[in-house]
């Protein structure tokens, strides 16, 4: 994903400050990736690219382990994060539907995130409220019994809290120019 203005200088710093207080050995990797993911919220290519020429390991060994573990995201997390659990009772029941509907709203695949960094959607194991089958969880709030409509809704409830695209906004305020992800 490209990255915003400003963002190169901030990875950069955020890596050196983690390679300068950890070790560097390969038994040390993980626990720099963690480490460099708590600070940034993803691992950015060019972080792992980093850490993997300070390292002296292959940056491809780095890539790979980042992708093994589905505790790292690759992906910077949205403004808004959408979670669909596919826990058994959620999948039984329409939780793939909902992640599809999701797709196709927010024009991005599960993992990813969109490219003006709205929207980031991912799938998760239960989160324990299997009696409102099939669930999704919205900037950490439960929604139960999502249907496509109700993914409809949801999506325009975040268009109405002022992240719809200028050119489909309804409003009369004037542009402050503020905002842009882009
Ligand atoms: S399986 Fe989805 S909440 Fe339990």
């Amino acid at each position: 994903m490209q990255l915003v203005e400003g963002e190169k200088e901030v990875i950069i710093a955020c890596v050196n400050e983690v390679l300068k207080e950890k070790e560097k050995t390969t038994e040390n990797l993980i626990p720099i990736l963690q480490n460099v993911q708590a600070r940034l919220g993803y691992l950015p290519s060019l972080a792992m690219e980093m850490i993997a020429a300070d390292l002296a390991v292959p940056a491809a060994d780095v890539f790979g382990l980042a992708t093994f573990y589905n505790q790292f995201r690759l992906s910077p997390p949205g403004k808004h994060q959408v979670k669909v659990c596919l826990g058994t009772a959620c999948y039984m029941v329409g939780g793939k539907i909902a992640l599809e509907s999701f797709e196709r709203r927010m024009e991005i695949r599960e993992g990813e995130t969109s490219v003006d960094r709205l929207y980031s959607l991912e799938r998760v194991a239960c989160v324990g409220c299997c009696t409102m089958a099939p669930v999704v969880v919205v900037d950490e709030v439960v929604e139960g019994k999502v249907t496509p409509t109700r993914v409809d809704g949801i999506m325009l409830a975040l268009q109405e809290n002022g992240d719809t695209k200028k050119s489909e906004m309804k409003t009369d305020l004037p542009d402050e120019g503020e905002g842009k992800n882009k």
